[in-house]
Parts: structure tokens; C-alpha cells; sequence
């Protein structure tokens, strides 16, 4: 086995705050620059909706002084209203985001529009998409099933809204928060357990804590954005897979640069230090009111088996669970999870994706409806490489390309390239740390 070492420098900036910043943009007063913007076929997909919107969106590649490539994005508005009309379904290809956190700009417009994506996208459920925004006025329609495409008739008279999150989900509360701008009158999203609060951060919004211990968004309505530059931090939804490679590799040791450690996203390195995983965070400093800083990570030996059920917890590491339950099997033999039936909505259902997965390599699962756990692992070496299906999702390929660089059998993993959505530089980053 490999041993890895080094510095990345080059983490994919954070796919949930470049989707923010490029739709933010597209609503605000002027010109938004947006420094470091994603590659990944998500974030594109979000720009890819904007210009089909009419919104001017200029992309450059830029050199900087370390050498390292990244990517500036320029969008040019004139407030809430500059989206024309598009001529064509608007095509999201795998990102939920794009098409949950458009909903919530295109029901305030005074036009029709259909948003689309790929199989995956297309069977993801939406009506947590259409309910706010029909109570806001806007028409919106669905496929029998509650999923897309959706169907959006908007009006540039948008209700206020007082609404509580029936999931914990940072993109309907911010599709919610992005139609409320548009808004007469003040509105409120509330939320009982706390997700990913970026896009309060971006757009200044206040956040009341209620005497029950629920919070509340306060939207004003009809407030114009004045466009400001966003500097896009690292995925901590990406480093998470060399988190693991770094915990589970003897002799290892890493440090990940300039990743976003906002507290509603460090909830998979805080379970993992937990169990015993040598984590730390350094140089810490804030940009643009997100915490950001360096992970540094240590081959772990000692780490105990992971039980996760605390649905608060759950809900802040939803994307980072494919990873941890494979990383804990293959440092540990054992897993647990309940409370996570959410998983199940996700690109794949990603419970049965990693049961199946883990079993395929001799992995002992028992799959429940909201969760699952490994107990064991059968004593037999698979003869030859063992097929590993992604699921056409970007988290599960990456989960078990970081198992096969772990475990003493060779991994085959179908399709490979819809990593691509998240982390083109995936597998050349692993290997540059490899000695
Ligand atoms: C995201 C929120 C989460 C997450 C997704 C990105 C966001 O989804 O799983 O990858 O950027 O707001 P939910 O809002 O459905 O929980």
C-alpha cells in the first residue's frame, strides 16, 4: 500500500457557495466578480441556466503566482429583474442545487420557464420546491410523482412568506430566501435543526434564535442586492475524501489549504476526531464571513468504530456520509446510521449504494430504512478486481476510489467520470500525494 504525503493546494472551491454566489449575482445591482469559481459540471450547470436566462456570464482561466489554474467568473445584472425568458427547457444535467435554488429566482418572474436535468436529477423529489413557492403565488407544476420537471409560471408578485422547513434542507431554505427578496413584505424561513447557512452569510441576513431553539431567517422583501465579489473557499465536501485517504493510510500525512471550515460544514471532521482520528485545523481566518483554514491529517490507527444517529449531526454531514461509513468499515470493520433516510434523495440512493458497494468487497451490511450498519467482514480475498457500481454519483465513486487505494484487492469502478460533477482533479490530486 501507498503512503501519502504533502501539501493540496488545489482543492475544488466549494461547490454549495459557487452555485450562491453566481445565482446571487444574477439578482444583485451590478457586476459580481466571483474569484475562484468550480470547474465541476454542478457549478457549470448553474451558469449554464443563468446564460440561458439572458444574464451576461464571462468565465476566464487565470494563472496565479503559485502557478495553480483557477477560474473567474464575471455576471453582470440590473437587479431582481434582469432574466429574460428562456427559449429552451433549462437544462441542470445532475445539480439539485441549480434546479432547487433557481425555483426560488424564476418564481419571481414574470415569465415561464421549465427546468430539466439528467435521469438522476429527473427523479429527485421537488415538491419541497413547489409548496413555498406556491404559497408565495407562484404556479408551479410537477411530474406525477412530485419530481421534474418544473413547471414555474412566475409573478413579479410574490407573497411574504413565514415558513418552516419541513427537512432540514440549505437549498430550500435558500430557494425560499431567493424568491423572499422578490417579496412584498418581510418573510421568515425557520428551521428546527441547522443546515449550511451560506447563503444567509452572502446575503447579510439577519438569523433570530426563537425561544424554542429554532431559528428563523429574516428575509426583507424587495431590498435591492447591491453586487459585491465573492472569493469561493475549498470543498470541505471534497477534501473529506483526502481526510480519509490521510486517516486510513499508514505512514500518511496531509495538509489540505484554504478549505471552508463554516461550523455547518465541519461536522464530518468533528465526528471523526471523535472517534479518534488525528484532525487538525490551522492558520484560521475569515473571508467574506466564511471561516476557512488548513486540515491537517495523520494516519489514525487507533480510530473506534463510527455510530451516528443524532439527526442534528446527520443533517450536517449528509454529504460526507458515503465516506465516513466506508472509511469506518475499512478502519474498523463496523458502522452504524439511523435518522439519514434523506440519503435516499440523494444523486443515488446512497444507502443502498454503499451497502451494495461494501458488500460487493466482503462487507457485512444490514440495510434499515433510514440508515444502515456493517458488522463485520466476511474472512475471503476476492479473486481479481471487484466491479464497484458508482450509481452515476460523484460521492460514491470517490467513497470506494479512496477504498481502493486502502484495502489489499483492486477496485473497478463503473464510470468513473461523473466525479467530474464535483472533483475534476480528483484521482491527480491523490496521486501527486502518493511517495
Ligand atoms: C446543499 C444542500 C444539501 C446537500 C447538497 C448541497 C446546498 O442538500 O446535500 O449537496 O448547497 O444547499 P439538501 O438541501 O437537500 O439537504
Amino acid at each position: 500500500m501507498k503512503v501519502y504525503k504533502g501539501e493540496v493546494n488545489a482543492l475544488p472551491p466549494d461547490k454549495s457557495i459557487a452555485h450562491r454566489a453566481a445565482l446571487i449575482g444574477a439578482v444583485a445591482d451590478g457586476t459580481t466578480e466571483i474569484s475562484n469559481f468550480s470547474g465541476g459540471f454542478d457549478n457549470q450547470s448553474t451558469l449554464g441556466v443563468l446564460k440561458a436566462c439572458g444574464i451576461a456570464v464571462h468565465q476566464e482561466k487565470v494563472k496565479g503566482a503559485n502557478g495553480l489554474i483557477s477560474r473567474n467568473v464575471v455576471i453582470h445584472a440590473q437587479g431582481f429583474w434582469s432574466l429574460s425568458r428562456p427559449e429552451k427547457d433549462l437544462m441542470c444535467n445532475n445539480s439539485g442545487s441549480t434546479m432547487r435554488m433557481f425555483a426560488g429566482i424564476l418564481a419571481a418572474q414574470p415569465f415561464e420557464s421549465r427546468l430539466v436535468g439528467d435521469s438522476s436529477l429527473m427523479q429527485r423529489p421537488m415538491q419541497r420546491v413547489a409548496n413555498p413557492l406556491r404559497l408565495m403565488g407562484a404556479d408551479v407544476a410537477l411530474s406525477s410523482d412530485n419530481t421534474a420537471p418544473v413547471a414555474i409560471r412566475g409573478t413579479t408578485h410574490l407573497r411574504s412568506i413565514d415558513y418552516e422547513l419541513p427537512v432540514p434542507s440549505a437549498q430550500v431554505k435558500s430557494l425560499v430566501a431567493l424568491a423572499a427578496l422578490h417579496a412584498e413584505g418581510e418573510s421568515r424561513v425557520i428551521e428546527t435543526l441547522s443546515s449550511r447557512n451560506h447563503t444567509e452569510l452572502m446575503l447579510g441576513l439577519k438569523v433570530e434564535a426563537l425561544a424554542d431553539g429554532r431559528s428563523a431567517v429574516i428575509i426583507p422583501g424587495k431590498t435591492t442586492v447591491p453586487a459585491k465579489p465573492f472569493h469561493i473557499p475549498g470543498d470541505p465536501s471534497a477534501a473529506c475524501f483526502i481526510i480519509a485517504l490521510g486517516v486510513l493510510s499508514s505512514g500518511s500525512e496531509i495538509v489540505v489549504r484554504d478549505v471552508c471550515l463554516n461550523p455547518t460544514r465541519t461536522g464530518y471532521m468533528d465526528v471523526l476526531a471523535e472517534a479518534g482520528a488525528e484532525i487538525s485545523m490551522e492558520n484560521i481566518r475569515f473571508t467574506g464571513g466564511e471561516k476557512i483554514g488548513d486540515v491537517l491529517v495523520r494516519h489514525s490507527p487507533s480510530m473506534k468504530p463510527l455510530s451516528i444517529s443524532d439527526p442534528a449531526v446527520v443533517a450536517n454531514i449528509i454529504d460526507e456520509i458515503p465516506m465516513l461509513a466506508v472509511l469506518s468499515a475499512c478502519a474498523t470493520g463496523a458502522f452504524d446510521l439511523h435518522n439519514a433516510a434523506e440519503l435516499r434523495a440523494k444523486e443515488s440512493d446512497r444507502i443502498s449504494a454503499v451497502v451494495d458497494n461494501l458488500e460487493r468487497i466482503g462487507f457485512v451490511c444490514d440495510e434499515y430504512a433510514d440508515g444502515f450498519a456493517v458488522t463485520g467482514r466476511k474472512d475471503v480475498t476476492p479473486a481479481g478486481k471487484v466491479a464497484i457500481d458508482s450509481y452515476d454519483d460523484h460521492r460514491i465513486a470517490m467513497s470506494f476510489a479512496i477504498a481502493d487505494r486502502v484495502l489489499p484487492m483492486d477496485l473497478d469502478i463503473s464510470d468513473a467520470k461523473v466525479i467530474g460533477v464535483s472533483f475534476p482533479d480528483f484521482f491527480e490530486i491523490i496521486e501527486s500525494l502518493a511517495t
